[in-house]
């Protein structure tokens, strides 16, 4: 099987997949002991949210471990709205759906709760978001720094000059930028930033909400005083001492993993301009991250070349919701025409991938579309 689904999950780096069996061996304590076994638990929980602060360039104490991005972005809406009073909430039209959800859960508590338009490349600008802040009260505003379909990056310090403008505070989803471009705390103004582990290399069940000194949070659950009361639970060591590996190790491999994805995308899309010059590439000409490209080929539903890609052996996501047949929420808001969008498919590169898996890719769908128009063909008549 060729993998090129690595926004939806990555495989676990041999090296963090080790260091994580050696934490489960050799230390099992738990962080709230008071003895040795305990204390050194308390170390590598520590280690791992040190090296988490240094993806974003954050400090230590700003870090909340949490299970990965959506109970993150929950725990920024939600507990956000609940600590600090605030009564109004904006998100983007591009937003995934653990920020959707949230805001609409706080909607039907009576917060007043909208939606910031995006241009027609998926982009939010500073004066879409200027104006639906305009005249409004204190404001939390959330605004994804990469979306996870088109790979779409927002102009996030400028986005939050305008929410600071306009007095707001601003949340931002950065699960799909963490480890595909350098993040600096400071340079991006946010008050609230989330991350997940499992898209960068590290095991499933790790997240974290980062968060400026200034920003109460009520927790989602109430039971003890881990996380400093905010996240309380006893700490999913393994999983964070994973996350913590992968961090340091995407950190490390950042630069040379993107140039690689620019060259592979190239690659990829002047294949496919080539083999298919009818193609569509969404969100083209805005700036992306170099791993992700999401197309659609016209008249050609996404979630049948998906599932006869992968029964040719390659695994790509499609932009449909859940597989429900629902066209992807982001195409619609940036205006997509429901048809085409039904056809969207996204590949999404790894820190493994290959040249040759590019031109297997494209081999591939080449014999899978012709397979797929063929049959229409005899079944339209
Ligand atoms: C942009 C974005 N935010 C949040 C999430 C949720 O993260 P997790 O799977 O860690 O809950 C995802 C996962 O697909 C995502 O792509």
């Amino acid at each position: 099987m060729i993998y090129l689904d690595h926004n939806a999950t990555t495989p676990v780096a041999p090296q963090v997949a080790a260091g994580v069996v050696e934490q489960m061996r050799s230390n099992f304590g738990n962080p709230s002991s008071r003895h040795g076994v305990g204390r050194a638990a308390r170390a590598a929980l520590e280690e791992a949210r040190a090296r988490v602060a240094a993806l974003v360039a954050a400090e230590p104490v700003q870090v909340v471990f949490t299970s990965g991005g959506t109970e993150a972005n929950n725990l920024a809406l939600k507990g956000f709205v609940h600590a600090m009073g605030v009564r109004r909430v904006r998100f983007s039209a591009v937003e995934h759906a653990s920020v959707r959800a949230p805001a609409r859960f706080l909607a039907s508590q009576g917060v007043d709760v909208a939606e910031i338009p995006v241009d027609p490349q998926g982009r939010v600008t500073p004066a879409a978001l200027a104006q639906s802040l305009a005249g409004a009260g204190p404001t939390l505003v959330s605004i994804m720094a990469v979306n996870n379909e088109t790979g779409v990056i927002q102009d996030i310090p400028a986005l939050a000059e305008v929410v600071r403008h306009h007095g707001g505070w601003l949340h931002c989803d950065a699960v799909q930028a963490a480890g595909k471009i350098p993040l600096d705390w400071q340079a991006l103004g946010v008050h609230l930033l989330s991350l997940s582990g499992h898209k960068l290399g590290a095991p499933k069940g790790a997240g974290a909400l980062v968060v400026d000194k200034a920003v109460d949070l009520e927790p989602l659950c109430h039971g003890g005083g881990q996380e400093r009361g905010r996240r309380p639970g006893t700490e999913a060591l393994p999983a964070w001492v994973g996350f913590g590996l992968a961090a340091a190790l995407a950190m490390e491999e950042q630069p040379v993993r993107e140039r690689r994805w620019h060259e592979l995308r190239r690659r990829l899309e002047a294949g496919l301009r080539r083999r298919f010059p009818e193609v569509v590439i969404f969100s083209e000409s805005a700036p992306r991250v170099a791993n992700t490209s999401f197309f659609a080929l016209p008249g050609l539903d996404g979630e049948a070349l998906l599932l006869a890609l992968d029964e040719a052996g390659f695994a790509v996501g499609s932009g449909s919701a859940c597989g429900r047949g629902e066209p992807s929420q982001v195409l619609q808001a940036m205006g997509v025409e429901r048809e085409l969008a039904q056809g969207a498919v996204r590949v999404s590169l790894g820190a493994e991938s290959e040249a040759a898996e590019i031109e297997a890719f494209l081999d591939a769908l080449e014999a899978v579309v012709s397979r797929l128009r063929r049959f229409a063909g005899v079944v339209g008549g």
